[in-house]
């Protein structure tokens, strides 16, 4: 793609959490469609960036980290046109060990980053701007993590009050809700996790970074004028069936519940 011509030419866009994983994936897309993309880290790139993409430190549980950066894009670009709030954070402490600080700790960053980051950027957006919010399949799930799903959770309630308030100012809000997708985060997860998941998924493998970043830049671009407080999944079906394909796949004898075949 000729970044002069791209969907999201000349639109200065903030992707926090672009070091590695996915908002890596969506910082180089967005560049490669004519973005000036502004990767935001508490990391170090775990590559070099491409042409396009300026490295910024940004912790998103700080408030004065974020109006340092407001103030460098008002200086620099004199506007913000997109925000991915993508950084987040797991811990896989169950009901039973989860502790308050293990909550205060995810959701600091989970739903206070995103928060902050829409207090101290919306005010930089012109009309036409877009804001887009990592959720997660854990979202719209009862997922085993108490302090990462409660988060996740949260940021849905977020996002649909921002997009309520921000609406008449022409600035749109979007969630998307990635399932199982290979990460550094994931790569952490125990190996039942990862198999248990992937028999839930209807589309058989996990997603990739590269699955997730182009609806990103869809959301980011002008071909979403008219879509605010939408929440996607990019899950392979995964929170689709509500728990029917185990079912599913017993009755027809292939899951890991089956018994043979049945007419069932
Ligand atoms: N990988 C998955 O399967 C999956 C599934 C559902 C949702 N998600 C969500 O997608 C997003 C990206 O996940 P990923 O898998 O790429 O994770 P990752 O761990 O590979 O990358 C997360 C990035 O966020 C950064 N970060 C963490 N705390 C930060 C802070 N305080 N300030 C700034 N940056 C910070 C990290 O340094 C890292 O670069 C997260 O919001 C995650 O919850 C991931």
């Amino acid at each position: 793609m000729d970044p002069d011509h791209g969907r999201v030419h000349g639109k200065v866009v903030v992707v926090t959490g672009a070091a590695r994983g996915q908002g890596a994936a969506e910082a180089a897309a967005l560049a490669r469609e004519g973005a000036l993309v502004v990767a935001a880290d508490v990391a170090e790139p775990e590559r070099p960036y491409g042409p396009g993409v300026t490295a910024r430190r940004l912790d998103v549980t700080d408030a004065a980290s974020w109006a340092e950066l407001a103030g460098w894009l008002r200086e620099t670009h004199g506007r913000v046109d997109g925000l991915v709030n993508n950084a987040g954070i797991t811990w896989r402490a169950r009901l039973d060990e989860v502790t308050q600080a293990d909550l205060a700790r995810v959701h600091a960053v989970n739903v206070t980053g995103p928060l902050l980051g829409i207090q101290h950027l919306s005010p930089l957006m012109p009309p036409g701007s877009s804001i887009v919010n990592v959720g997660s399949a854990a979202a719209l799930t009862a997922h085993y993590p108490v302090a990462y799903t409660t988060s996740k959770w949260a940021l849905r309630g977020l996002s649909a009050a921002a997009s309520l308030e921000l609406g008449p100012r022409g600035i749109r809000v979007n969630t998307v809700h990635p399932g199982f997708i290979e990460t550094p985060m994931t790569a952490s997860a125990a190996p039942a996790f990862r198999a248990a998941t992937l028999a839930e998924t209807p589309l058989g493998r996990a997603g990739t970074v590269e699955d997730v970043a182009p609806l990103v830049v869809f959301l980011i671009s002008g071909e979403s004028s008219y879509i605010t407080g939408a929440e996607i999944p990019v899950d392979g079906g995964y929170t689709a069936h509500g728990g029917a394909k185990s079912v599913s796949d017993a009755l027809r004898g292939t899951g890991p519940l089956s018994a043979g075949r049945s007419a069932g």
